[in-house]
């Protein structure tokens, strides 16, 4: 982030932050920018270290692989089967079998089918599509946490990222500065120079 940040600005720097001293607003309003964006992009990394989240790592997988024969649309649907809600993916089928069984993998059809060798492998071979093995083992992550869905993002309210505390409190004037003085003074700088009413202007197009 910061690198692709110097190299914009046109100022190189050998080792370090030091060239902030003297801001000019137009580069304190891009700054405000990929900072922003570096927080946004470092919030969304660490709420989701590790765990699986349907719509980010499941439901493309299944879209492109799977809802063409599974999913909403019942004139094409195969086997009975919809893969698109955790109701009908779960429900029993014959043999008391279900393609998820939450939480064991082993006892789900569809791992089975994802990993199977022989024709039984979905998606089926006449659709020329292949899971990889990265994909397949999503899956089977996936159904062995408990195969949580999510409705669909765009229903999903935007969470607001947490405004972050700064020292130099005088320096702020709205919320994107939290950010931008947040990380400059964790990074152990201070912008030096006063706001000016450029910079005003400038961060601020609405006035
Ligand atoms: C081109 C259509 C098509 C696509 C795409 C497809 N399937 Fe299937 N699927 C079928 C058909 C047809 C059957 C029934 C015949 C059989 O069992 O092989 C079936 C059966 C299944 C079954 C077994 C159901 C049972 O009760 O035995 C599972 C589980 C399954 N599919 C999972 C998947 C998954 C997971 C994907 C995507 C990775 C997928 N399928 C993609 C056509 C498709």
């Amino acid at each position: 982030m910061w690198m692709i940040l110097f190299v914009n600005s046109g100022t190189y720097i050998p080792s370090g932050l030091k060239v902030l001293s003297c801001p000019s607003p137009a580069y304190l309003l891009r700054l405000s920018t990929v900072a922003l964006l570096a927080v946004t992009l470092s919030a969304s990394a660490a709420s989701t270290a590790s765990k699986i989240e349907y719509n980010r790592d499941i439901r493309p997988i299944l879209s492109e692989n799977c809802f063409a024969c599974h999913g909403a649309d019942s004139a094409s649907r195969k086997a009975n089967l919809r893969l698109d809600y955790f109701e009908q993916a779960t429900a029993p089928r014959k043999d008391n079998q279900a393609a998820i069984v939450p939480g064991k993998p082993k006892e789900s059809l569809l791992v089975h089918r994802i990993l199977a060798t022989d024709d039984d492998i979905m998606p089926p071979a006449k659709t020329h599509k292949t899971l990889t093995a990265e994909q397949k083992d999503l899956l089977t992550r996936w159904v062995a946490e408990g195969a949580k869905y999510q409705p669909h993002w765009s229903f999903v309210a935007p969470v607001k990222p947490a405004v972050p505390q700064v020292k130099n409190k005088l320096w702020v004037h709205n919320p994107l500065d939290n950010f931008v003085l947040a990380r400059l003074e964790k990074e152990g700088l201070s912008p030096h120079r006063k706001r000016t009413a450029a910079h005003s202007r400038a961060a601020s197009p609405s006035t």
